[in-house]
């Protein structure tokens, strides 16, 4: 029988080992083992306080575990500024609150990085800024400032800004839940275009219709652990944990109770988790 011939495994883009984090005495991250390969688009869920953001600032620097590794695309993340400094240009972050700079125009938002931290021509940072900011649909509003924008288009623009340092990977911390429901779609489809176009990508969200359409793997925090992972249908339909199972049964029962009104933004499904659902 011919031997076929053997190719090593691709390395993982990310690779999260054996992380702890202290907060004081509370123990916020436990043992937290992760791999996500190139293209991925992993969606992070979990109860109030399970951790989920700490994870997303340790693996962009602006949180340092006390234990652990992370390689980032071949580059431990050491605590050192170089180090930090390597990775952050990798790794694109986007939060709940857009941290937009109120007295920068949107344009000034998206370019003062590449400027500053990437050393690019202030013509080359506006064109490629223009190229992301027509990307989500907001090249029209280039010259305005955040203020003018709803937060569904300040959200947008936090995300161009993020692209515009060209990251390898992409962060997402609850990127909806400061939006009115109207806007949460406009987001969402933006975010469901970047992994359709291939970016590696980690959300943390509570829009459970949303991570079971967009996501490749689910991975399920609680109490500073990842309880559980996989596929978004065998986590749904066939959770294997007590704890995952509760944290569906409070999230569907939670999306049962909303007002109707609150699922007006179309393709978004009604399963959307309470932040408390611990
Ligand atoms: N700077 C800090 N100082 C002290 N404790 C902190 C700090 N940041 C986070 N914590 C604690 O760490 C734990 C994990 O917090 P984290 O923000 O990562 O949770 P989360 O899963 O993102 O929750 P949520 O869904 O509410 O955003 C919580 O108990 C929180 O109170
Ligand atoms: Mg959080």
């Amino acid at each position: 029988m011919s031997e076929l011939p053997t190719h090593p495994p691709a390395q993982p883009l990310i690779a999260v080992s054996e992380l702890n984090k202290w907060h004081g005495t509370a123990h916020v991250l436990r043992n937290v083992s992760l791999t996500v390969n190139a293209h991925e688009r992993v969606v992070v869920c979990g109860p109030s306080g399970s951790g989920k953001s700490t994870l997303l600032r340790c693996l962009n620097g602006l949180d340092s575990p006390q234990s652990g590794r992370i390689v980032i695309d071949g580059t431990e993340l050491r605590d050192t500024t170089a180090a930090r400094g390597i990775v952050r240009r990798e790794v694109g972050m986007v939060f709940q609150s857009f941290n937009l700079f109120p007295h920068m125009t949107v344009l000034d938002n998206c370019t003062l990085a590449p400027i500053w931290v990437r050393k690019m021509p202030k013509a080359a940072a506006e064109e490629s800024a223009l190229t992301q900011l027509t990307r989500v649909h907001l090249s029209a509003h280039a010259h305005k400032y955040p203020s003018e924008l709803s937060g569904g288009e300040q959200q947008r623009v936090a995300i161009a800004r993020a692209l515009c340092l060209a990251p390898k990977v992409m962060l997402f911390d609850e990127p909806t839940s400061a939006l009115d429901p109207e806007m949460i779609k406009e987001v969402l489809d933006i975010i469901m275009g970047l992994a359709e176009a291939g970016m590696t990508m980690i959300c943390v969200t509570h829009e459970m219709g949303f991570a079971r359409r967009a996501a490749d793997r689910i991975v399920f925090m609680d109490r500073g652990e990842i309880v559980e992972q996989g596929a978004p249908d065998q986590m749904f339909d066939s959770p294997k944990t007590e704890r995952l199972q509760l944290f569906l049964s409070r999230t569907l029962n939670a999306a049962a109770t909303a007002p109707r009104e609150f699922f007006a933004a179309g393709s978004v499904q009604p399963l959307h988790a309470s932040r408390n659902t611990r």
